[in-house]
C-alpha cells in the first residue's frame, strides 16, 4: 500500500477481459478497495487451452454481476466511480471487445473519463498496490499463459514501457500447460507441476534454449518437445516415468532461463528493481531462484501476491489510478479493442 492519501483521490473502476477471467477492481489513490473475478477456466479445461468464443460469451454473462459484486464489496455505489479503466489489448479479440464495450457504457452512463490501458503495463502496475510506487526505471518480467516478456519501465503512469524481449514461440505458462498435459495432469498445468516438482530432483538435463544468445528473448517450444521425447523414450523402454523428476527438471529449465535473463536485463540497463508478474509468477521455484539471484546481484525483487499476479481487475484499476493521478489524458470513447495492441 502506498503512502498517498487515499481518501481524496479519484475512485477508479478497472475492467479486465483479455483472456478467460472477467476481472473487476476498485482502486483509490493506490489502495485496493475491491477485486472480484469470474473465471471461465473450468469451461476450457477439457480442451486443454482457452477457447476464445467460450471466453467471450462467459465475459458477457459475468460482466455486470462482477462489477456489482466489486461495488458491494467496497460498500460503494456506481455514482462514486470517478474514472473507468479497461484493458484495450492485447488479448483475445472477442473477449477484449466485451470489456471495452462495457467500460464505454459505464463511462458514458456515469459521465466519467475512460482510460484504455495495455494489459502488460497493468500486470506491472498491480505491484504498486502492494509495494508502493515503482522506482523508475525498473525491469519487469511478465510470464503467463499468453505472454512471456521482459520490459524496461522508465515511467509506468506515463506509458513509458518498452519491450526488451519476448518469447519467440510458446509462452512460459503455455509450456507448463502442455507439459502438464503430457504428464497426465489437469489444466492449467502450472500449479500441479509446481507441486509435483517439490518431490522430485531436477537431474534430467533438458535444454535451455536461447540462454546464452545475448538477447532478452525466450523460447520454450523446444523444451516442451524435449520433455515429450524423453517421456516417450521411457515408455518405449517399458520403464515408468518419474513424474516428479520430469516436473522438477522441466521447471528448473524454465526458471533458470527466466531468472538469468531478468538479472542480465537489469545489469545491461543499470536497473536495480525487478518486478515479476503474470500467472507463472505464482511459481514457488521461480520466486525462490529469482530471490537468490537478485540478492546476489544487489537487485530489489518485487513480486505481488499470487492472487494479484494472475489476470484480474485490480491491475487495470491500479494502472488507471496511476494515469488519472498523473494527469494522463483519457481515451476517446471510440477506442478499439486491439488484440495486438503495442506497448
Ligand atoms: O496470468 P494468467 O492467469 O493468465 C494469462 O495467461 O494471461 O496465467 C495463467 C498461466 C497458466 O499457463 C498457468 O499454468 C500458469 O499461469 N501458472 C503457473 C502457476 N500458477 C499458474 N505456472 C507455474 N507455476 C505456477 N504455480
Ligand atoms: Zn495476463
Amino acid at each position: 500500500m502506498s503512502g498517498r492519501r487515499a481518501g481524496d483521490a479519484p475512485l477508479v473502476l478497472g475492467i479486465e477481459t483479455s483472456c478467460d477471467e472477467t476481472g473487476v477492481g476498485l482502486v483509490r489513490g493506490g489502495v485496493l478497495l475491491a477485486d472480484t473475478l469470474a473465471s471461465s477456466v473450468d469451461e476450457h479445461a477439457r480442451y486443454g487451452g482457452v477457447i476464445p468464443e467460450i471466453a467471450a460469451r462467459a465475459h458477457l454473462e459475468a460482466m455486470v454481476p462482477t462489477v456489482d459484486r466489486a461495488l458491494s464489496q467496497a460498500g460503494l455505489r456506481h455514482r462514486d466511480v470517478d474514472a473507468v479503466a479497461v484493458t484495450a489489448g492485447p488479448g483475445l479479440a472477442g473477449a477484449l471487445l466485451v470489456g471495452v464495450a462495457a467500460a464505454k457504457a459505464y463511462a458514458l452512463a456515469l459521465g466519467v473519463p475512460l482510460h484504455g490501458v495495455h494489459h502488460l503495463a497493468a500486470h506491472v502496475a498491480v505491484d504498486t498496490l502492494e509495494h508502493g510506487p515503482l522506482p523508475g526505471p525498473s525491469i519487469a518480467l511478465l510470464v503467463s499463459g499468453g505472454h512471456s516478456s521482459l520490459l524496461l519501465v522508465p515511467d509506468l503512469a506515463r506509458g513509458e514501457v518498452s519491450p526488451l524481449g519476448a518469447t519467440v514461440d510458446d509462452a512460459a505458462g503455455e509450456a507448463y500447460d502442455k507439459v502438464a498435459r503430457l504428464l497426465g495432469m489437469p489444466f492449467p498445468g502450472g500449479p500441479p507441476i509446481d507441486r509435483a516438482a517439490r518431490d522430485g530432483s531436477p537431474t534430467i538435463p533438458f535444454p535451455r534454449a536461447k540462454a546464452a544468445d545475448g538477447t532478452f528473448d525466450f523460447s520454450f517450444s523446444g523444451l516442451k518437445t524435449a520433455v515429450a521425447r524423453w517421456v516417450e523414450a521411457r515408455g518405449r523402454a517399458g520403464e515408468p516415468v518419474p513424474v516428479a523428476d520430469v516436473a522438477a527438471s522441466f521447471q528448473e529449465a524454465v526458471v533458470d532461463v527466466l531468472t538469468a535473463k531478468s538479472v542480465a536485463a537489469c545489469r545491461a540497463h543499470g536497473v536495480d528493481t525487478l518486478v515479476i508478474g503474470g500467472g507463472v509468477a505464482a511459481n514457488s521455484r521461480l520466486r525462490a531462484l529469482a530471490e537468490a539471484r537478485c540478492e546476489a546481484a544487489g537487485i530489489t525483487l518485487r513480486v505481488p501476491r499470487p492472487g494479484l499476479c494472475t489476470d484480474n481487475g485490480a491491475m487495470v484499476a491500479a494502472l488507471g489510478s496511476l494515469q488519472v493521478e498523473a494527469g494522463v489524458p483519457p481515451s476517446p470513447l471510440d477506442i478499439p479493442a486491439s488484440s495486438t495492441l503495442p506497448l
